[in-house]
């Protein structure tokens, strides 16, 4: 196996507590590669001028692997307010690094697997209509496109003339027209077919590798008819070319809906940018939460696995960390599976389902205590004891540092 690069990029806040614990694990199973740090996140901006300096975006484009914590970000006011004084009233706009990340390098297939771990006290549990509980084995991948949608970030307040022209030429703006510029904003939500066929592809193989009964397209093309439809359109496009596995078609209000009625129905799902951030955080919580919530943001060349929770700042100052470092355990499996490493990654979410079961080491989110300095008082354990007891199911014990 060639030695692979990867850009460690752990960002602000709790970050830089979950990143180093990844590529413990990953160490542990043999996984060969040299990590290179970048720089991103919050002090950039404040700093800079910018959260995703051009050395960072040089380094990605050299190596084309990135690992990634979480990032810092805030309002435009506040952004604006903690910019470095001399950098100030020089056109320096806050855009959010990891969304920038995804449209420089048309990282356009985001995968987040919500998958339970059974013995996780955090999954979701069902009343029976006998009166009795029970656990439904919740299996979802979801397929969100990652850099259109209504995250395109086409956006205005006041919008300049040429816009307003071509908003005023459709019949339905009539009753904004007389909203004054600065009391109206718009973001545009922006589909290419091109795109909606490359995320409904990728599902459909993924569905197909991995065995997956079947697909859903979650959007809302009875309303969305431009967007969405288009979405639809080319999920049912491309489910041609895969007639063993059914396409379902479910509206997002009604998906979240679903979730909690007969989650274990579903399979892949695929999704516009917003209702695919939307469906996968609502899956997540089925599962965990955002302590158990990976995901991989692939593009045709580049690609970065991050959890998807931020920088939780509130816990970022404890000593030792305390919070649970599995979201970002399992996106480093992800990258192992996007290499081809499918047999170590593997081994890392046996061993991560291993210590879930046993139920003995469990960080503060994992008991549903509160994760304040008091949390270890209380029988959690910390980001590094949980590792090390994946570690030592990987027979790696404690000798392995990152
Ligand atoms: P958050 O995900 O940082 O934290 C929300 C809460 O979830 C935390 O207070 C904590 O109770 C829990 N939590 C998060 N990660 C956890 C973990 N690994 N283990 C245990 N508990 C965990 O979201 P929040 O508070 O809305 O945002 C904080 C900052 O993070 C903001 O500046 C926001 O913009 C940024 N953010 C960045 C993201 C990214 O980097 N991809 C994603 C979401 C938010
Ligand atoms: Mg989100």
């Amino acid at each position: 196996m060639a030695r692979h690069t990867v850009v460690s990029m752990p960002g602000d806040g709790i970050g830089n507590q979950v990143l180093p614990e990844a590529i413990r694990v990953l160490n542990a199973v043999g996984f060969e590669a040299d990590y290179v740090h970048a720089d991103i996140g919050w002090e950039f901006w404040r700093r800079e001028g910018n959260a995703l300096p051009d050395r960072t975006v040089a380094l990605l484009a050299k190596h084309k692997l990135g690992l990634f914590g979480a990032i810092t970000s805030k309002p435009k006011k506040e952004a604006d307010a903690e910019l470095d004084p001399g950098l100030r009233g020089k056109g320096h706009t806050y855009y959010s690094p990891i969304v920038t990340m995804r449209q420089l390098f048309n990282l356009d297939i985001c995968v987040r697997p919500c998958i339970g771990f059974p013995g996780n006290p955090l999954n979701f549990i069902r009343k029976k209509a006998d009166g009795g509980y029970e656990e439904p084995a919740v299996n979802v991948v979801v397929f969100r496109q990652n850099t259109e949608g209504m995250y395109a970030g086409v956006e205005w307040t006041n919008p300049p003339d040429l816009v307003m022209q071509a908003l005023r030429s459709h019949p339905r703006f009539k009753p904004f027209a007389r909203t004054p510029g600065p009391e109206l904003a718009v973001t545009v939500r922006i589909v290419t077919r091109k795109n909606a066929e490359r995320i409904a592809r990728a599902a459909f193989e993924y569905a197909r590798q991995h065995g997956y009964k079947n697909v859903t397209i979650c959007e809302k093309p009875n309303v969305l008819r431009e967007t969405s439809g288009m979405m639809e359109e080319a999920a049912k496009q491309v489910a041609e070319d895969y007639p063993q596995i059914p396409l379902w078609s479910t509206n997002i209000d009604a998906q979240t809906m679903w979730l909690t009625k007969n989650p274990e129905d579903y399979g892949v799902i695929i999704a516009s940018n917003l209702f695919g951030d939307v469906i996968s955080d609502a899956f997540a919580g089925l599962v965990g939460g955002l302590g158990f919530a990976a995901s991989g943001n692939i593009g045709p060349e580049v690609a970065v696995f991050e959890p998807t929770h931020g920088s939780a700042p509130k816990y970022a100052e404890l000593d030792p960390p305390i919070v649970n470092p599995i979201a970002m355990i399992l996106s480093a499996a992800m990258l192992l599976d996007h290499l081809g490493e499918a047999t170590k990654a593997q081994r890392v979410r046996n061993a991560i389902a291993e210590v879930v079961k046993e139920g003995k080491v469990r960080t503060y989110d994992m008991m549903r205590i509160s994760g304040g300095p008091k949390a270890m008082a209380k029988g959690a354990a910390s980001t590094t004891q949980i590792t090390d007891a994946i570690l030592r199911k990987l027979g790696a014990g404690k000798a392995v540092r990152a």
